[in-house]
């Protein structure tokens, strides 16, 4: 059964010029592309979407990075795509991600690691409906 799960290419790694590749990583590891947009995120978008962190002592930072220029944000499709696209992007602090992973590749520092994966099928959903209306969704 195929599972959704959803990406955000984080402004670190639009700003280095990773967007081609990380795709080309994504959709050769068997993911399909279901949704699929350029946008930036306003600070009130940003503390929105990163709600459940507003205690972390990183929250601040976590909002201004996040913010600070347009991110790729796109559903996928998959079977077990929550645990499988984390697995291929890897550990959110890169320094501790596995060799071949899209953060070991492009992250250059646990707080700017490059791209976001939903951590659960229920979150999944949640954030696919924060950034896609129905009629961008395929
Ligand atoms: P992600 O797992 O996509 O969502 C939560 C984000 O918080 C995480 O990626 C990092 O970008 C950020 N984050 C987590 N831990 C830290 C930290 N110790 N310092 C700064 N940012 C962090």
């Amino acid at each position: 059964m195929a599972h959704t799960t959803l990406m955000m290419i984080k402004p670190d790694a639009v700003e280095n010029g990773h967007i081609g590749r990380i795709l080309e990583k994504v959709t050769a590891a068997g993911f399909q592309i279901k949704g699929l947009k350029l946008t930036q995120l306003s600070k009130n978008d940003a503390e929105r979407f990163y709600e459940v962190h507003q205690e972390r002592p990183f929250f601040g930072e976590l909002v201004a990075f996040m913010s600070r220029g347009p991110i790729v944000a796109a559903v996928l499709e998959k079977e077990n795509a929550v645990s499988d696209f984390r697995t291929l992007i890897g550990a959110t602090n890169p320094a501790e991600a596995a060799e071949g992973t899209i953060r070991k590749l492009y992250a250059t520092s646990i707080g700017e690691n490059a791209v976001h994966g939903s951590d659960s099928d229920e979150n999944a959903e949640i954030e696919a409906a924060f950034h896609f209306a129905g009629r961008e969704r395929f």
